[in-house]
Order: C-alpha cells, then structure tokens, then sequence
C-alpha cells in the first residue's frame, strides 16, 4: 500500500485532478463532505487530506510514503524528503509587497509580516538587512495597511488580493509550485511502485 499526503485545498484539488488524470481516482475525495482517507483497493493507494503546511511532516516522518507540497512549504520547512518532481500547478511568486505610497528607509529595521519566517530571514539575510519579524496566520495584506509592519512576505498569484487592498510588490523572491515529494526509505523499498507513479503523473 502506497500512503499519500495531498494537501487540503486549492492546491490539493488541482494536484487531486492531475492524479485522477493519471488514473489514480479516489472515490467520493471530491465529495463535499468531513471524510479525510480514501482508499483505491484496486490499485493499493491510500490517500488523507493535511493541512498544506503539514505535508511535509507526514512525508518525513514516513506516516506517508509520498506527498504533494508547495515549494514555499518546502523552502520554510526543508524537510529530510526527496523532492521527486515538479508538478507543474500551483503556480505562483513568493514576493516582497508593501503599500502603494511605501518608501523603505534602509537605514531602518524593517517589520516583515509574513507566514515564512524562514524565507523571509534567508532573504533578508543575503541582503544583509536586519529585519523584524512579525509571524501571521494568513490575511497577510492587513499588516501594512493597519501600520502593524512596514512589509510583507507572502505568496502572489494573480495579484487582485494585492490590488485590493492598495499594495503593491517591490520585489520577487522566488517562483513557486506544487513538488511530489517522498519519503527517503519509502523511495527506496517502494520505488517501482513510486517511480511508476511518477512515470504516470510526468506532465
Ligand atoms: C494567498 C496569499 C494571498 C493570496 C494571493 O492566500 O496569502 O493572500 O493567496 O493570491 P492572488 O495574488 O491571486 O490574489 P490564500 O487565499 O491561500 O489564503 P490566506 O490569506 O489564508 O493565506
């Protein structure tokens, strides 16, 4: 039996439809219902739904055997996994955004808000600019607009949440997607069944 870890949400339905594609279905997994396992006893997979963040947990810890996670996850977390393959959705930037009338002072500490504690150090750092760091749970475009810091770090994909909210981006730190990655043992005692995952799943 093969264990999958797929990330609740937007990015777990996209990444949910590229494995049905690829023909491993789950039934009832797009149900609107509070079920978290599904189970294809034809094909030995069993698949749960997880906090995104928390992908990389159930995959390190071998609780899954192969996991779908973002690569912003990925870079704040850096598990002890394989990252196996890029799967090509969820694509987005991972970006420095301020308000519309921001003028940095660099001689000051800046305030980051951001859910990316750790990219958002890495990236502070290889500038060497000394940084404050306000960790938030999402609603990030408030920070700045309320004077709670000056910045943000957070994850832009169309740019209308932004917009919205009169901010705008002053730098971009890196690209983002979804990544499978797997369980160091479980690559290696389950890898034909992985690596023909893989094969199948390939865009
Ligand atoms: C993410 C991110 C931004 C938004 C960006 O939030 O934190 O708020 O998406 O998308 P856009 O550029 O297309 O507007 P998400 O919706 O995942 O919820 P969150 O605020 O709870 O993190």
């Amino acid at each position: 039996m093969i264990n999958i870890a797929l990330p609740k949400g937007r990015l777990g339905e996209k990444v949910y439809k590229l494995f049905a594609a690829s023909g491993y279905e789950f039934p009832e997994i797009l149900d609107n219902n509070r079920k978290l396992i599904f189970e294809n006893q034809e094909l030995n997979l069993r698949c749960f739904w997880v906090k995104p963040f928390d992908v990389p947990v159930y995959v390190e810890r071998g609780a899954a055997d192969i996991g779908a996670a973002g690569k912003d996850i990925l870079l704040e977390r850096n598990p002890d996994v394989y990252e196996l393959l890029d799967l090509k959705t969820g694509f987005c930037r991972m970006a420095v955004a301020a308000k519309n009338d921001f003028v940095d002072d660099p001689e000051k500490v800046l305030r980051v808000a951001t859910e990316f504690p750790n990219i958002s150090q890495n990236y502070y750092s290889s500038l060497g600019r000394e940084i404050d760091i306000i960790t938030l749970r999402g609603s990030l475009e408030l920070a700045p607009v309320l004077g709670l810091s000056d910045v943000i770090v957070d994850i832009v994909e169309t740019g209308t949440t932004l917009k919205q909210n009169n901010l705008k981006v002053l730098n971009f730190i890196t690209d983002l997607s979804a990544r499978l990655i797997a369980n160091k043992s479980a690559y290696k005692f389950k890898s034909e069944k992985i690596n023909e995952i893989i094969r199948r799943l390939n865009p």
